[in-house]
């Protein structure tokens, strides 16, 4: 079997090359169903710069909570243990069928759904919103609709929290997963979203990775 970053890397060019930005994520799940193929962002645990903002700001439901990209269900589980009542989605099937049977019993509703074209019910819909990783995984005006998408799913009072790999405009993109720029986390506010926080860390890796960590908020409607 490849590298799986590197089998990843190419199943990633050759779907670009075609012009289906999101096809290769369902060819590498199954893959991985199938025992040919490592994911290998999945590390089968909550995100610890998650679990870390979650802790320093109390965070507890009750709420709505849409997790993007879900994968194998970690960050939703821990949400749905916080309280919230949990919406987690992924655009390749055989990821949201693998978290469903990782948590049997699970109270998340896990749905197979594009970022890019979101269920209209959803519009504005979700309390919280976590995007972990998804944008950094797209490329040109699918990276752009799924930015924008992000925020559209923010309910009045709501917050966004999205988590993704850092570079500096001048920096060479590299190849996937492609970390995102200043201006590209100053994006997310879309939709009447506001920027409320966005920090660069170095994260616990050896050697540390830059990650940012942006908050957003949509305004509570007047009472
Ligand atoms: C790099 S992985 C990160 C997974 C997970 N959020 C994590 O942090 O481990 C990106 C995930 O987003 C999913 N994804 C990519 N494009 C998507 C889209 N347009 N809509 C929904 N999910 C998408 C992929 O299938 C994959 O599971």
């Amino acid at each position: 079997m490849n590298d799986p970053r590197a089998h990843a890397r190419s199943l990633a060019a050759a779907s670009v090359a075609a012009g289906q930005p999101t096809a290769w994520f369902e060819q590498l799940y199954a893959g991985a169903a199938r025992g040919e193929a490592t994911v290998p962002w999945a590390d089968l645990a909550p995100n610890p710069q998650l679990v870390a903002w979650a802790e320093g700001n109390d965070l507890a439901g009750p709420g709505r909570a849409a997790v993007i990209g879900c994968g194998y269900g970690d960050d939703a589980e821990f949400l749905a243990a916080r309280g919230f009542t949990v919406t987690a989605f992924d655009v390749a099937p055989t990821a949201v069928a693998a978290a469903t049977e990782r948590f049997p019993a699970s109270p998340v509703g896990y749905v197979t759904a594009d970022l890019l074209r979101p269920p209209p019910a959803w519009t504005a819909a979700f309390d919280l919103v976590v995007e972990i990783y998804t944008v950094q995984v797209l490329r040109d005006a699918a990276r752009r609709t799924a930015v924008e998408q992000c925020a559209a799913l923010v309910a009045p009072g709501g917050t966004l929290v999205v988590i993704a790999r850092a570079r500096d405009e001048a920096d060479d993109p590299g190849s996937m997963p492609w970390p995102l720029t200043r201006a590209e986390m100053a994006a997310f506010a879309a939709h009447g979203v506001q920027e409320v926080d966005v920090a660069e860390i170095l994260d616990q890796e050896v050697p540390p990775v830059r990650r940012w960590v942006g908050e957003f908020r949509r305004t509570a409607r007047a009472g």
